[in-house]
Order: C-alpha cells, then structure tokens, then sequence
C-alpha cells in the first residue's frame, strides 16, 4: 500500500506502542483470519474529568457492516444507548455518531463521582467485541497560597490567593467570611463596605480577595468556596500598631506562583488531545494485525 521504502519502517515505528491498546478488546481474531470482521480503532482507553465537567467515551470501529454499537456500565451491566437509542432514564447519558464516522460516542453530561468505572463500547457482531474504557471522574481541590494564618496590620490592605486543581471546566468562586468572635457566615462581596474585591479567572480557576485598608473588623475567617470542590479557609489577625512589629515577616504571605503552575495545566491536556489525534489518523493509513 505504502510506496517509499522508509516510510512503513517510520510508521511501524511510532505505530507500534499503540498497537497495544488493543490488548482490551476481545476476543482477538488470530491476525489474518477475519480480514472483514469489526476491529476497534486504538481510542484511549482511560477518560479522566471533574465532576460537573462533560466527558465523551468514544470508540471508533472499522468494518461495522449491520452490528450495532451498545455502550454498557459494568458496574450494573446496565445497557445505556445502542446505536443512537438510550435505554436509561438518566438524561446525563447520550450516544452520539456522525453518519459515516467510525467513531460512536457516549457523552456524560453533568458527571458526578460515583459514574467513576468502567464503560463498554459492545459489537454485536457474530463474534461480539468489546473495548472497556475507564472513567474517572475527581474533585478538584482548592488551595489558599500561602499560610493558612496570616497576619495583617491594621490599614493594610490584604490579598488573599485560591488557587483550584484538577478541575476541567470554568469555574465559579464564592468566597466567605465569619469575622472574629461572630457566628454570622456572610458572603464576600464588593457590595460591603466598600475596598472589598473578589476577582476570579474562571478558567485557571484562581480567585483573588483584596481587602483595603483592613480593620479588626476584617479580621477572621475566610472561605474559598469553588463549585464542585473542596473548599478552603484561611484565619486572617489584623493586629494593631503594638503587635505587629513580632509578626511582621508573616505580612502578606501570598504568593502567586502557584496560580502560574495552575493556568500551565492546560495546555499539557490539550497536547494530549492532539497526540491523540495523529495517532487517529496513522491508524487509518495502516491495519494494526492483532
Ligand atoms: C488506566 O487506568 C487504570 C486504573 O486507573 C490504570 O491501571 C491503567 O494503567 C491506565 N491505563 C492507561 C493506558 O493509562
Ligand atoms: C462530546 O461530543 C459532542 C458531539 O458528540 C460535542 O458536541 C461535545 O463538545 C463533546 N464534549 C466534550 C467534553 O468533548
Ligand atoms: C450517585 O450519587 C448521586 C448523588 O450524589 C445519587 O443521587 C445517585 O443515586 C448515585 N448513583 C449511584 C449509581 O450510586
Ligand atoms: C483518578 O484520578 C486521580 C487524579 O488524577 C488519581 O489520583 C486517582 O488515582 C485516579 N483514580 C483511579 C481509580 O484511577
Ligand atoms: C474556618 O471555617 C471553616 C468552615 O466554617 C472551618 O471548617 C475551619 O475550621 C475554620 N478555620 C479556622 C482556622 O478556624
Ligand atoms: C479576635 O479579637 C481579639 C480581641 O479583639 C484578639 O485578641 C484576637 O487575637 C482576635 N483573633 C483573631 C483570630 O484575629
Ligand atoms: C514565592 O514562591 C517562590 C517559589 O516557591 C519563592 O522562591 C519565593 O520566595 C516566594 N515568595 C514569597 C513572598 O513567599
Ligand atoms: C493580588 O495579588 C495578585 C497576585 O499576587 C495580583 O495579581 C493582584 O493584582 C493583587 N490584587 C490587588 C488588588 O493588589
């Protein structure tokens, strides 16, 4: 099929690791027996998201002819979609296939942990092939940069930090505020007194609060509360004039650096996505024979 004597060689080469993502799906035909039977395309076989954030499972199938195409949760062995059809009551489940395309898709909308597990693309041709996929679906985590105590003099101002990890959608941030010595759980908005600021990049997930010219009444606890995450906290002391000078390497202990590691998270999937990508399109220039 290939004409250029080097050409197969390099292709065989980087193709060769991904031949053994096939190692999942079965029953294998002994190589050269069924040169027209259904063979699963060599798709990731784990998916990993946060909870809240959509995830499609796909599985791409040469040489389909008349079988259909179940997705099944092994959990509960319970039939989700075949074909474009969805069998379960839960709306978050939907099978997708663009006519022509090799490709069929299980898009979960709205995961939670618990449809973490493992997912089965089923051929129901004579000899029926499956490709079991596994799906992880996390909590990210936030962090406050810095102490967990921070120690402000009376007038300053305060710049606290949350930065969130692992999470794979844009996400929204509620920050809270118990003062000291008080009960009362109270948003923290610019609506208050006035030089309060809570600005958050959705998409790093970093959330600042900025508080100018702090009282005692500023003082207290803080929240940073992200959806779909585990919240964080940190105990801020605003100190008057006789008590700072002990304190005053802990003033304004945030820093930043770690919201810079946090927005570099991304690029790094989307490299992922693309290496996918080329290895898609190699898999359609050569048969891998398992
Ligand atoms: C997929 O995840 C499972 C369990 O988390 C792990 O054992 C396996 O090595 C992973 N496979 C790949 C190809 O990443
Ligand atoms: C899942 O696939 C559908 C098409 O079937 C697409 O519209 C959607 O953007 C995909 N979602 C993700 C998270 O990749
Ligand atoms: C998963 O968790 C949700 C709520 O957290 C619950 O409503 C649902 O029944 C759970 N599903 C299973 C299969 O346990
Ligand atoms: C799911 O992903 C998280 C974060 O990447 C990892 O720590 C955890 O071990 C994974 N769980 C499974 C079952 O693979
Ligand atoms: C701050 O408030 C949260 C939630 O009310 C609580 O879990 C946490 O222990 C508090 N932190 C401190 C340092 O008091
Ligand atoms: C709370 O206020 C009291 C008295 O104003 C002070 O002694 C104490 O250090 C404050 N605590 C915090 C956590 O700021
Ligand atoms: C911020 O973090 C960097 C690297 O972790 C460190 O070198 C630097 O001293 C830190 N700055 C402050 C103000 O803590
Ligand atoms: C708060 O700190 C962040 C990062 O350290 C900085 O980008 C931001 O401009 C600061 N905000 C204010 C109001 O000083």
């Amino acid at each position: 099929m290939l004409r250029s004597d080097r050409l197969p060689q390099l292709l065989l080469l980087l193709y060769a690791p991904l031949c053994h993502l096939g190692e999942a799906s079965g029953p294998p035909y002994p190589p050269g027996t069924c040169p027209q039977c259904p063979y699963f395309l060599p798709t990731p076989l784990n998916a990993s998201t946060s909870v809240g954030a959509a995830v499609n499972l796909t599985c791409g199938i040469r040489h389909l002819g008349d079988s259909k195409v179940s997705w099944i949760r092994r959990d509960d062995l319970h039939v989700l979609t075949t074909e474009l059809m969805t069998y379960t009551s839960d709306k978050r489940f939907r099978a997708a296939h663009v006519r022509g395309s090799p490709f069929w898709t299980l898009e979960v909308n709205n995961p939670l942990v618990n449809d973490s597990g493992v997912y089965e693309c089923q051929v129901s041709s004579q000899n029926k092939i499956y490709r079991r996929i596994t799906l992880n679906v996390t909590v990210p985590v936030s962090h406050i940069l810095g102490s967990h105590e921070v120690y402000l003099k009376a007038g300053s101002d305060m710049n606290i930090t949350c930065v969130l990890e692992g999470h794979k959608r844009p996400t929204h941030v509620t920050w809270y505020h118990v003062g000291n010595g008080s009960d009362e759980v109270r948003e923290v908005n610019a609506g208050g007194r006035g030089g309060i600021q809570v600005v958050t990049d959705r998409r790093t997930g970093t959330s600042w609060v900025t508080v100018a010219q702090t009282t005692y009444r500023d003082a207290g606890n803080y929240t940073c509360a992200p959806e779909f995450s585990t919240p964080s906290h940190v105990q801020v002391h605003v100190l008057h004039d006789e008590e700072t000078a002990a304190m005053q390497p802990h003033l304004q202990g945030t820093n930043s650096s770690g919201a810079v590691q946090s927005s570099a998270a991304a690029p790094g999937a989307f490299r992922k996505t693309s290496a996918l990508i080329i290895s898609l399109s190699l898999s359609e220039i050569i048969n891998c024979l398992w």
